[in-house]
């Protein structure tokens, strides 16, 4: 049985103490669940003092980004052997990076490889913009994203890795447009048919693959029944710990309801 991935993506938000405060909040909030697992993805300068205040029973941490070279003369970079050490995943390709950072297919290709060489693991972000969509380029998309991004990595990396559908036009939009649960459905089976024509159906199955855009705790019981959703990556309602909490608490219910332990 895969534990159902809940991850709070803090953008740029939050600075060490907001950070430290939510965290404590959440101590209190969430309980250790087994069949849960809960990651949070702070600023990358929170994640040291973060590192040293979490509960690693109730929490992992991600870091938002890191450098594909380990070290060198990148001013400004921080590289997933920097991070190793502080976290257990990584996002990489979240569609904010891509867009406003110009990351192409390549570079998230060698971030990927980069973090699991350093024993990170990604949880790649793919997904489509809404004219992609409206011109029938989902599919396209998704496949340009997963191959190019797995191209170097062995099916024993695979299949430990975290795929998160975003469609771009769904991200950040509450009470806006929503992704409707037989496209997203649609798109997890896509995203998981190019891994097994990549690697095997089985590979395929292991690999987790969460839904992201405008999640909350009102909505994330339906993104969780979607037929092949294990989980979760969740922007704005993290923030709030009342949300977020809540979210952790539907997923807990979700998994007890089905009669897992
Ligand atoms: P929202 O939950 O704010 O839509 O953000 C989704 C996201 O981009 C998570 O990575």
């Amino acid at each position: 049985m895969k534990r159902t991935l809940i991850a709070a993506n803090w953008k740029m938000h939050l600075n060490a103490s907001q950070a430290s405060l939510l965290l404590h909040r959440l101590h209190e909030r969430i309980k250790i669940h087994r069949d849960i697992e809960v990651v949070l993805a702070p600023s990358s300068l929170v994640l040291q003092p973060m590192s040293m205040q979490i509960d690693r029973r109730k929490f992992r941490l991600a870091a938002q980004n890191g450098y594909h070279k380990d070290e060198g003369a990148f001013t400004g970079e921080v590289s997933f052997t920097m991070l190793k050490d502080l976290v257990h995943y990584a996002i990489i390709g979240h569609s904010e990076r891509r867009m406003y950072f110009d990351e192409s297919l390549e570079v998230v290709r060698d971030k990927v490889a980069a973090a699991v060489r350093n024993e990170i693991t990604p949880i790649l972000c793919v997904g489509e913009t809404h004219q992609e969509r409206t011109e029938g380029e989902t599919k396209q998309v998704l496949h340009d994203q997963v191959t190019t991004a797995l191209s170097d990595l062995t099916s024993e990396e695979v299949k430990d890795i975290v795929i998160a559908y975003e469609p771009i036009w769904a991200i950040s939009t509450f009470g806006g447009e929503i992704a409707k649960p037989d496209d997203i459905r649609d798109a997890i089976a896509h995203i998981r048919k190019q891994v097994a024509e990549l690697y095997s159906k089985k590979v395929a199955d292991k690999v987790r693959v969460l839904y992201g855009g405008s999640v909350d705790d009102h909505t994330v019981g339906g993104y969780l029944a979607i037929d092949g959703c294990d989980g979760v990556l969740v922007g704005g309602a993290s923030l709030n710990y009342h949300k977020f909490s809540g979210i952790v608490d539907v997923a807990y219910n979700l998994k007890h309801a089905d009669g897992a332990s």
